[in-house]
This record gives structure tokens, C-alpha cells and sequence, in this order.
């Protein structure tokens, strides 16, 4: 009985009979020879199938395979220096699974990408998305790693919430029993604040959801995004946390990912200049960059898209764009205290254009402060009585940030559009399949 192997692990059974159990994504026949292009989720390689050498039998199997058929073949494995898999089988046995009945709708020609959205389901199986998905794969086994290397804690934060944790615009809200209303997280930070007092240094990393009408190609009304929180740390510390994140992540995905970004045709030149430290730019300064460079933008003016894509070209490495006006930030950022005006953050720009990644502060810590800051911004304050007695007992400084994971994601692979950087994407116009 041939033994049963993964294709990422054929290297290690060359000489032997194996069988590989997957798909059928490509065929290319002449009378006497078909040449099967299978998958199987760990790899791809080329299967032989010669009239001389099989019998007659399992040269029509061969022949009757359609794309996309499901097929467990068996034979032997040789090393093949000319083939783009390193590696060929020889088939001596096919085994039919299932041969689908209607042409695969995904052919070798150009669709348009709303077709290939429609089809996401059956879009994954592709070569591309196959090699962005391993990517994401090591960015979030790379996240967890770094944290628990620097003795951080997961805290899993709850999607259901009762307060707002971002700003009032972007809720989806649910029906929630006989309690009223409940919003989907926007964000974990504040009970990952709640943890940080209890155990120092937490993260976490789950979906969050935005219902945000914006249609650019750096949105989805549900991202992922793994977010810190750390009692005692100021701003500084907390910027040097974040570009020592980046940077880990970085470094191991081009250790381990790098035949994926070879795959996409990634330059990968950018990511190793990746390393700490990374610039640090105040709001002041960056609005004065952007006035140099033409943009039509003053001090008190949010930074957009645009002005993000300008203040980020000018630097190799991401940027540290630290001191907003606090009335352009949530109503949790903690005051500069030698001018009021600002609050004591930092949102991080790709490079690349890729635009802010983190978002992130030091947070408000004293308990009459908070509570003026959340009358301030219009928030119910009964919603937040737990959020406010963090600063009842044991109040300390505490800092923290957000990190978009798609964003991360879409900049290392260079993706055109966040889309592609989760299975299946939510934007304001597609939610299905
Ligand atoms: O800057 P944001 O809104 O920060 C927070 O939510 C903080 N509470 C985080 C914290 O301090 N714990 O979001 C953080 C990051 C952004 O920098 C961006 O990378 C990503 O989340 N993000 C989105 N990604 C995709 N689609 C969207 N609609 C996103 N909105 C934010
Ligand atoms: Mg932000």
C-alpha cells in the first residue's frame, strides 16, 4: 500500500511509492500521455499518467478527469530539476473522487474581480490566493509568537459589547434580548484594559467591525485586528513595542513565507530594510511636510488616504506620526501635558502606500478627566460605569494599540486591494458568499 503524503512533503519520499490525494486544477494531454497539474492544500505538482506504463483502465480514468475533478492517484516520485515544483510523480493507480459535471467557472482567462468575488468560494482554491492565505497565516502565527515571547497574556475580548469603543458613526447594532441594544466590537481596547490592571501585559487578536461607508481599497466593514495594552507604559514605550512587532513579524514572514512572496512576484527588497527604529514624525511636523509637498492641509485637519500615501513616500521604513489634536481622536487618549491640545498617540504608516496599520495611545487615566471626556463626546456615560471604575481603584498610566491585520497583510503580499488579504471579504457591498 502506498503511503499516503502531502505534497509539501514529497521531497522526503523521492524512490518511494506514495499517494497524494487532492485536484485536478490543470491537464495537459496528447494521445499517449496526460499531464495532471494537481493540489492538494499543501502544494502543487505534476503528475504523470503514460499509456505504456499504465493500464488501459487508469489511462481512461485519465483521460475523463475534468478540471477541478477530485482524484487520489499513486506512484512513484523523482526529483525533477526542469519542473517548477522541484518534483514529478510517475502515476501508476488514479482513484476517482468526484468528477464535476458542468466546465469550472474559473478559467485561465482574465474575469473581472467582482465575478471573482462572487465566485470567493471557489476563488480560494487558485494559486494566488493559495500563497496569500499561507502568508496570513505566518503574519498571525508571527503576532502570537512575539507576544508570548515578551510574556504578554491573550485576552479574548467579547464581539457582543454594550458600550462604544470608537466612535458612534461606525456601529452595527443588534437586537439584544430584553437588554435593548448591542454593538459589534469596533474594538477590544477597553476590555483589554480592564486586563491590563489585572495582569499586565495583554493582547489579543479577533474580528472587529466598522460600519463605515468608506469604499477605498483599505477598508472592510469586518477586519481582524490584534490590539495591546500594557499598565505603566507611556506613549514612547509603547511606539517602540509597536515597531519591534512589525519589524518580528516582518522578519519571520521572509523567513518562512519567503516562497510565497516569491510566488506573487513580491520584491521583497522593501520588507528587509524593515528593522527598529522606525522614524518618528509629530502631527505638527507631518502637517508641515504635507503643506511642502502641496497638499492643501492645515494644523487641526484629520490626515487621510492621500495625506498618509504623502507623509509615508518620503521614508523607507514605516512612520510614527505621534501627537494628534485630541479633537480629530477618540475620547480615550490621554493629554500631552505641556499642550492640552494634543493627545499623547501614534497611528503608523506603511510604507508603500499602504497606508496607517496601527493606531494607537496612551490612554486617560484619571477618573474626572474620563468622565468629562466621554460627557464630551456625546457617549452615554452609564454604558462605560465599568470602563470608569478601572480609574476608581488602582488608576495607573497605560498605553496601547490596534493593528489592522489585513492591512499588514495586503502591504507585505503588495496587494492591490485589502480584499484578498482575508478568506472572504465584508465590504458595504458584499456580504456573500
Ligand atoms: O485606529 P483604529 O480605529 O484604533 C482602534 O480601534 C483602537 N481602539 C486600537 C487600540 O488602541 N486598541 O484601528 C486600528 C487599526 C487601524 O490602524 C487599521 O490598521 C485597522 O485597525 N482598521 C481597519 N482595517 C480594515 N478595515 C477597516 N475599516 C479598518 N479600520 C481600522
Ligand atoms: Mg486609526
Amino acid at each position: 500500500m502506498a503511503r499516503w503524503v502531502y505534497i509539501e512533503d514529497v521531497a522526503e519520499h523521492v524512490g518511494e511509492e506514495i499517494e497524494i490525494r487532492g485536484w485536478m486544477f490543470n491537464k495537459r494531454s496528447s494521445g499517449k500521455i496526460h499531464f495532471l497539474q494537481l493540489r492538494d492544500g499543501t502544494g502543487f505538482i505534476q503528475a504523470i499518467v503514460e499509456k505504456s506504463s499504465v493500464d488501459e483502465e487508469t489511462f481512461k480514468k485519465a483521460d475523463s478527469l475534468r478540471i477541478e475533478s477530485s482524484v487520489i492517484v499513486q506512484g512513484g516520485v523523482r526529483e525533477d530539476k526542469r519542473s517548477p515544483y522541484g518534483f514529478e510523480m510517475d502515476v501508476n493507480n488514479i482513484q476517482i473522487v468526484q468528477i464535476p459535471t458542468e466546465d469550472y467557472p474559473i478559467s485561465k482567462k482574465e474575469h473581472g474581480i467582482d465575478f471573482l468575488m462572487t465566485n470567493r468560494h471557489l476563488w480560494l482554491r487558485s494559486k494566488r490566493q493559495f500563497h496569500i492565505l499561507k502568508i496570513r497565516d505566518e503574519v498571525i502565527k508571527a503576532i502570537r509568537e512575539f507576544y508570548h515571547s515578551k510574556k504578554f497574556v491573550l485576552i479574548d475580548t467579547p464581539i457582543l459589547t454594550g458600550a462604544i469603543g470608537e466612535s458612534a458613526g461606525e456601529l452595527f447594532s443588534v437586537k439584544y434580548f430584553d437588554l435593548g441594544k448591542a454593538y459589534l466590537a469596533q474594538t477590544g481596547q477597553l476590555y483589554l484594559e480592564a486586563a491590563a490592571m489585572a495582569l499586565g501585559k495583554v493582547f489579543n487578536l479577533g474580528p472587529t467591525f466598522r460600519a463605515e461607508k468608506s469604499k477605498t481599497r483599505r477598508h472592510l466593514t469586518e477586519f481582524w485586528m490584534n490590539e495591546a495594552e500594557m499598565a505603566y507604559y507611556t506613549s514612547d514605550d509603547n511606539m517602540t513595542l509597536q515597531e519591534e512587532l512589525v519589524s518580528y513579524v516582518i522578519q519571520k514572514v521572509l523567513e518562512r513565507a519567503g516562497e510565497h512572496l516569491a510566488a506573487l512576484d513580491r520584491d521583497t527588497t522593501p520588507l528587509e530594510k524593515i528593522e527598529p527604529p522606525f522614524p518618528r514624525v509629530s502631527y505638527g511636523e507631518a502637517i508641515k511636510l504635507l503643506q511642502k509637498k502641496g497638499f492643501d492641509i492645515k494644523w487641526g485637519d484629520d490626515i487621510g488616504g492621500d495625506e498618509e500615501t504623502g507623509i509615508s513616500e518620503e521614508f523607507e521604513k514605516p512612520v510614527m506620526v505621534y501627537n494628534y489634536p485630541r479633537k480629530i481622536k477618540a475620547f480615550y487618549m490621554q493629554p500631552n501635558p505641556e499642550n492640552p491640545e494634543v493627545v499623547l498617540c501614534d497611528d503608523m504608516l506603511a510604507p508603500e502606500g499602504y497606508g496607517e496599520i496601527i493606531g494607537a495611545s496612551e490612554r486617560i487615566y484619571d477618573l474626572d478627566l474620563l468622565i468629562e471626556r466621554i460627557k464630551e463626546f456625546n457617549l452615554p456615560v452609564e454604558s462605560y460605569d465599568w470602563y470608569i471604575d478601572l480609574r476608581r481603584y488602582g488608576s495607573v498610566p497605560h498605553s496601547g494599540f490596534g493593528m489592522g491585520v489585513e492591512r499588514l497583510v495586503a502591504w507585505i503580499c503588495k496587494l492591490d486591494h485589502i480584499r484578498e488579504a482575508i478568506p472572504f471579504a465584508r465590504t458595504i457591498y458584499r456580504i456573500h458568499p
